[in-house]
């Protein structure tokens, strides 16, 4: 738990301090303890030097002295940010909050014995104006990427999509948030072929939940998020080897960030209008899957050559997209999805590709990812590269006839936006660490996506 302080008695201190010239003070994350007395102990992080200070320094340094206060079992602790503020203009209270409260994040487990590692850390913000608001904003945007890192972590028999459907019917009635949920009978009068195709590959039955948030009642425009919710990937009968199966419960990393990004942008009470789209189905083999070869009819209406069942993300996403523009009259898209395995060659795990079709709608996302400190890196979609997936057969091709996987996939799903600005990420590298770059981070889902997608959200009801 993250609070502002109020006095309380507490075990540590924990401070900061900048690198000075006389070389005095903390190196670049240098530890040091000095005892107070009275068993009362502090902690102090180094900053390194200040004209090498940034946010995500910042963010670093606090996430650092708190992981290691957890080592040493610690039950409480006092955040001393003065000198983050000094260095950041009086705006360290939220970075510290956010940064402290994903620092002691802890991955759920199921072992029948665990540690209780209750850890109260306090920040002392006196003299700051509306503290406890700011700290409430900071942690909720925490809170909001530890939902989506824990449903990523959940294993496929503790997530089925009945299951994550409830989790999010959940969140969402907690935020007083309208939601639907579409099962396989309402998908198959909808004409969902292609969401249909790859849900009748398991017995666990496919849904689909939606989200709305109405702030800004005023106002025609709603953007749609729209999220890849697989909460197993097998790749059916074009199935994947052991190694390309592992983590695939976490498919559904999309699904789980709109949900959090929703959420949170409902508690903040933003001006505008979000409706959360997410098709959720296990992707298995069974005599009724689909098979490679099938021709398949969308709900637009345009038909679908299967070149591999393992392309099954941009099939479900396809249907969910033309769902929202036909059905619910979204007038601006972003899709998110664990999406092709081209996108990890291409950029590891730090960052996560992007294609659009509107350049001024990108570039308002290009800004909130910057403020949320996630990386994300635009794909050409040249009309040269439509020829990727062309069908002798059908209108569309889901596989690519000539690599470039990760730019197919997002000219693929380009053709269900119709003329709506739309943006596909694909967080298929970005969604799990496996080796965390920071110390804000952890081992398993990530979270990623959801701080962007609240702050897009801001930024585009300020306008
Ligand atoms: N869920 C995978 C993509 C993926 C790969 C996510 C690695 C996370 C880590 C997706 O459904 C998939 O299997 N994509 C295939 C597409 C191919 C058959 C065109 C891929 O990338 O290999
Ligand atoms: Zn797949
Ligand atoms: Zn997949």
């Amino acid at each position: 738990m993250v609070t502002i302080w109020k006095n309380e008695d507490v075990e540590w201190l924990l401070n900061f301090a900048v690198k000075t010239e006389d070389n005095s003070g903390g190196g670049w994350l240098e530890l040091s303890v000095a005892c107070r007395g009275n068993g009362k102990q502090t902690l102090t992080v180094g900053l390194g030097k200040a004209e090498e200070f940034t946010l995500l320094a910042a963010r670093r340094a606090v996430a650092h002295g708190v992981n290691e206060l957890k080592k040493f079992s610690v039950k409480s602790a006092v955040v001393d940010i003065t000198t983050i503020n000094d260095m950041v203009g009086d705006n360290a209270l939220p970075i510290a909050a956010e940064a402290a409260r994903l620092a002691l994040f802890k991955r759920e487990n199921w072992k029948s014995k665990d540690k209780n590692e209750d850890f109260t850390l306090y920040i002392d913000a006196a003299g700051q104006p509306d503290a406890e608001k700011i700290l409430n904003t900071a942690t909720g945007l925490a809170e909001a990427v530890i939902f989506a890192r824990d449903l990523v972590n959940k294993p496929a028999n503790k997530l089925t999509p009945a299951m994550m459907a409830e989790a999010v019917t959940e969140a969402a009635k907690k935020a007083n948030l309208q939601t639907e949920v579409l099962d396989a009978k309402a998908m198959e009068k909808l004409g969902m072929g292609a969401l249909l195709a790859v849900g009748q590959s398991s017995a666990n039955e496919p849904k689909m939940v939606t989200i709305a948030y109405t702030g800004n009642p005023g106002s025609k425009d709603v953007l749609a998020l729209v999220g890849k919710g697989v909460t197993f990937d097998t790749g059916g009968y074009n199935l994947k080897s052991t190694a390309g199966m592992a983590w695939m419960q976490g498919d559904m990393a999309g699904a789980a960030s709109v949900c959090a990004a929703i959420v949170a942008a409902a508690n903040q009470k933003l001006k505008i209008n979000v409706l959360a789209v997410m098709p959720m189905v296990e992707n298995r083999i069974s005599p009724s899957s689909f098979l490679p070869g099938d021709v398949l009819t969308s709900m637009s209406g345009k038909t679908i050559e299967i070149g591999s069942t393992d392309a099954e993300g941009r099939l479900i996403l396809a249907d969910a997209i033309t769902y929202a523009i036909r059905n619910k009259g979204v007038t601006r898209i972003v899709d998110i999805a664990t999406l092709t395995g081209a996108v990890v060659g291409m950029f590891g795990h730090t960052t996560a590709g992007l294609m659009t079709n509107d350049d001024a709608f990108c570039s308002a996302f290009m800004e909130a990812a910057s403020q949320a400190g996630e990386r994300f890196w635009q794909l050409p979609s040249f009309p040269e590269y439509r020829k990727l997936i062309e069908s002798p057969v059908a209108d569309l091709y889901n596989i690519s006839n000539d690599g470039c996987g990760t730019i197919a996939a997002g000219l693929f799903l380009e053709a269900f936006a119709e003329d709506k600005p739309w943006i596909h990420l694909d967080v298929a590298g970005t969604a799990r660490l496996d080796k965390p770059y920071f110390e804000f981070q952890s081992k398993g889902g990530s979270g990623m996506g959801v701080t962007t997608l609240y702050q897009l959200c801001h930024l585009l009801a300020e306008k």
